[in-house]
């Protein structure tokens, strides 16, 4: 799939844009501040309906103005249809989102039509960085491809709060909590068992990448690691028995701790290189590889489900990688549509002169642009 067109209106410091993107390789060129994240960040809004960078939709409009409004023109090759998404962000913290004229009641309604992958320089620390990061990484991305995991992950996070607040409580309803567990493994299950797949998934398609990127001369291997054995892992009914046997052997620690010990919020993922843990042992350069190895696996994984490439958007990591990892990683994203950011113009040698267009971008407009 890919965007054709984009059309923003009092959106960050845009105020009026118009502008048709290449169906491949776009180069957005501009010094810091002028407004190519901004351009990134509304294209993953048609996909999730909000910013990567903030969940106040405010921000987004642009300073002294009311409401900002966005609009995109995405062909998707595999339906043959074009969407035009529009989002509608008002001071008053409300949201119109529209799909060719007909408004959603709601995000979730939006999750999953159009597919964006996005790379930031924290994706390039997916492996060196703690476990809650990777456990965002492994909500949004499943998110996007299961609307039901993103539904499950809201609810559950919303009851684990309560059940928090519940055991703050000198003496509580006990009969309250057992409703917030019972909620609580019915979710949880569900998140396990789907975590558990994707991650199989990713591990198979990233290992692949992963020797391509480095010659085979690194085996990566990616676990998923969680409370629940892995025997008990494969079927959500034994992932059931376990978690509620788990939860209940510590209800003790959690009344004393007055937090929740046990469940999928205390997931993450394993990442082994040539059988050593990369996180602790390996070099920045091997932690940025596999990085991307899985970032990029995450986009196999979206052609394999949906039958086509989600966007790609690379903001800002271009000068954060040597220039083989550049040509490596461009050569990798042949048949996709990909944004890439950079304050740098030597743009061309990168790409080695593949079709594209450039775009000059300065103080939120668009100075030209031209196709290579
Ligand atoms: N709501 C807003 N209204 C007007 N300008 C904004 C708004 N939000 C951010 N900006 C401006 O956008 C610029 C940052 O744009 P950004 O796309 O992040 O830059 P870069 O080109 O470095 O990626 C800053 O100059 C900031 O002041
Ligand atoms: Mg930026």
């Amino acid at each position: 799939m890919h965007i054709q067109a984009l059309r923003l209106l009092n959106y960050r410091n845009y105020n009026d844009l118009y502008v048709d993107f290449h169906k491949n390789l776009n180069i957005l060129i501009g010094k810091n501040g002028q407004g190519k994240t901004n351009l990134i960040e509304a294209i993953y809004a048609f996909a999730f309906g909000k910013s990567f960078r903030t969940n106040k939709d405010k921000e987004l409009i642009k300073f002294n103005t009311d409401k900002a409004f966005l609009m995109g023109r995405i062909k998707r090759e595999y339906y043959d249809d074009l969407l035009d998404i529009e989002l509608l962000i008002s001071k008053n913290n409300s949201k119109g989102i529209k799909i060719n004229k007909l408004s959603l009641d709601k995000i979730a309604n939006l999750i999953g039509k159009i597919n964006v992958v996005i790379f930031s320089p924290e994706d390039l620390r997916l492996v060196k960085e703690g476990p809650k990061e990777r456990r965002t990484f492994i909500d949004k991305e499943l998110s996007q491809i299961d609307p039901k995991y993103y539904n499950y992950i809201a609810s559950y996070n919303k009851i684990l709060v309560q059940r928090n607040n519940l055991l703050k409580f000198k003496e509580f309803d006990s009969n309250l909590l057992n409703v917030y567990d019972e909620q609580l493994i019915n979710l949880g299950s569900y998140i396990f068992f789907r975590r558990d797949e994707f991650i199989k998934r990713i591990a198979k398609i990233s290992k692949e990448i992963h020797k391509g990127l480095t010659d085979s001369k690194e085996n990566l291997d990616i676990l998923y690691s969680s409370v629940i054995s892995k025997k008990a892992i494969l079927d959500i009914n034994l992932i059931k028995e376990e978690y509620k046997k788990l939860l209940k052997e510590s209800l003790d620690v959690d009344i004393r701790r007055q937090n929740t010990k046990i469940g999928p919020h205390k997931d993450d993922l394993k990442v082994l290189i040539n059988g050593i843990d990369a996180r602790v042992y390996g070099s920045q350069g091997q932690q940025r590889t596999s990085s991307i190895s899985i970032k990029l696996s995450q986009i196999e994984l979206i052609n394999s489900i949906k039958n086509e490439y989600p966007i790609v958007l690379l903001d800002d990591i271009f000068s954060e990688l040597d220039e083989k990892r550049q040509s490596l990683l461009i050569n990798q994203l042949k048949d996709v549509q990909v944004f890439v950011t950079s304050a740098e113009r030597n743009h061309e040698k990168i790409f080695n002169k593949k079709s594209c267009k450039v775009f000059y971008i300065e103080d939120g407009k668009i100075l030209n642009s031209h196709s290579i």
